[in-house]
């Protein structure tokens, strides 16, 4: 019988494994049918020139998966109850363009349709303004990191072990619940931290659990996407409200007239215009959330980097009610691949939040957790704060000062002096992709902040710098390079 295998004998894949790879494809492709006669190991061994024991490992692999059967004092058999359709399956099936090909997306899956993913990691162009948001990784004390990982590798085998808690580890909660009293104003007790993977998941969580197909959200308008994208995945319409240099224009939802579940909000630093919501319009706003029953979600992701003055108290510390979740995150005061972010929610809420948590994922990684409660307790977080906070004011100066110097009023800067990107718009006659491509061209990353916006024409024009993980010279001559663009472009 001529099956023809082929091995070879050079390859660094093990002449067994090449075995069972060769005959499980003749028998999925219908080489050999079910129910037909293997050769005896003996004589395969003989007609292939390989050793008897290289073909019994196979025939026991292909034995064990129910490819093959034996029938005793007869022989070895392909085995009869091979479903038809495996087969004939010579190939994997080609990924369905019109996906899905038999099952029906839920609701929820068929709306990440228009969820835009990041680009596939590729080569980046030399100077990446499209970092926005990134910290200055080379500033990271990753030496002193890697030796509170090994720290907490040494503890009891435990740490191993499904963690007990989904709210977190009951030290770092106890940390977190310190350090945003005193930082951030939050009125809150550790019982109320929930310990997340990055602010994405407590979005995630807090969506499922309060959402509705049909549902209101507010959102400001431009505002963060990802946001958006988890609220609409839920079914939620999302209604934008605009905001100008104070932040979300609270005025605008009195002239709501439907019932609104959630306002989402980033009091302290608006993704993306930079701006920070007055105190009037924070009072305004959660004397409206309590009017209407509204349940505010603050997002205080960037808020350690202001710059000329203090920190601005978070929204959540400025009332009693229990009328805001708070949700912060260590992607950007640390390094976002950690996922390590937190909820501050009303006591009432905790126990549904914890098993929204414990269904997800049981409960956040323990051995970061504990890493990083000794970063915070041993006093490396504050003073790597303190450093950044140094070093990206020094950075957003520099791109102000070069975007003025280059630019003139052919830009326009939004925002204030705080956060770690700066929206711009550009005054030029290009579209926003010619634009990014230009820039592309010149070895500049631009991002448009077209996503932010309820609809993206409104934001034509508009781009988002990150440069708190740029030096000063790459920053300035990213600068150069977009007035070059601006220059060629000029009418
Ligand atoms: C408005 C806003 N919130 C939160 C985050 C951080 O998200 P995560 O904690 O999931 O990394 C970002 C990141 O860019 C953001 O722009």
């Amino acid at each position: 019988m001529d099956l023809a295998l082929k091995l070879e004998i050079t390859s660094t894949i093990p002449l067994h494994r090449q075995l069972y790879d060769e005959l499980r494809q003749a028998i999925l492709s219908g080489r050999l049918v079910s129910g037909q006669r293997m050769p005896s190991t003996r004589s395969l061994a003989k007609t292939l020139g390989i050793s008897r024991a290289t073909v019994l490992f196979s025939y026991d692999q292909l034995l064990s998966e129910g490819y093959l059967s034996t029938v005793p004092a007869s022989g070895t058999f392909v085995a009869c109850q091979l479903p038809n359709e495996l087969l004939r399956s010579t190939t994997a099936p080609p990924i369905s363009s019109t996906f899905p090909p038999c099952i029906e997306l839920s609701s929820y899956g068929a709306t990440l349709a228009t969820v835009e993913l990041p680009p596939a990691p590729g080569q980046k162009p030399l100077i990446n303004f499209g970092c926005y948001g990134r910290p200055a990784f080379d500033e990271f004390p990753i030496h002193l990191w890697r030796r509170l990982l090994s720290r907490a590798c040494r503890l009891s085998n435990t740490i191993l072990d499904y963690p007990a808690d989904p709210l977190g580890y009951k030290p770092l909660r106890e940390a977190i619940a310190c350090y945003l009293t005193q930082s951030r104003a939050v009125r809150c007790e550790p019982e109320q931290v929930i310990i997340v993977n990055g602010s994405q998941q407590a979005l995630d969580l807090i969506a499922r659990l309060f959402l509705n197909q049909g549902d209101r959200v507010v959102m400001e308008n431009p505002g963060y996407f990802e946001a958006r994208y988890i609220f609409q995945a839920q079914g939620a319409e999302v209604l934008p409200i605009p905001v100008d240099r104070s932040g979300l224009i609270v005025e605008k939802l009195s002239t709501l007239t439907i019932p609104v579940k959630l306002v989402y909000v980033t009091p302290s630093h608006q993704f993306p215009t930079g701006a920070a919501l007055s105190l009037s319009r924070r009072l305004a706003l959660l004397a409206w959330a309590q009017q209407t029953g509204a349940m505010i979600l603050e997002d205080d992701y960037d808020s350690e980097f202001r710059y000329d003055e203090r920190p601005i108290p978070a929204l959540q510390g400025l009332t009693s009610s229990d009328s805001v979740i708070y949700i912060g995150t260590f992607s950007k005061v640390l390094f976002p691949s950690l996922r390590m972010g937190y909820l501050v929610v009303p006591p009432q809420l905790v126990p549904v939040v914890a098993r929204a948590k414990w269904l997800v994922d049981r409960q956040s990684p323990l051995l970061e957790q504990h890493a990083l409660t000794d970063f915070i307790n041993e006093g490396h977080l504050e003073s790597h704060i303190r450093r950044m906070r140094i070093l990206y004011a020094e950075r957003r100066r520099t791109l102000v000062q070069a975007l003025n110097q280059y630019l003139g009023n052919q830009v326009t800067i939004i925002g204030e002096n705080a956060g770690m990107n700066a929206m711009v718009q550009f005054h030029i006659q290009l579209s926003d992709e010619e634009m990014s491509d230009r820039a592309e061209q010149r070895g500049v990353e631009l991002i448009s902040a077209c996503s932010c916006y309820m609809n993206a024409e409104d934001g034509k024009g508009m781009f988002l710098l990150g440069c708190t993980d740029l030096d000063s010279e790459v920053i300035q001559e990213g600068v150069r390079r977009l007035a070059e663009i601006l220059n060629a472009a000029e009418p």
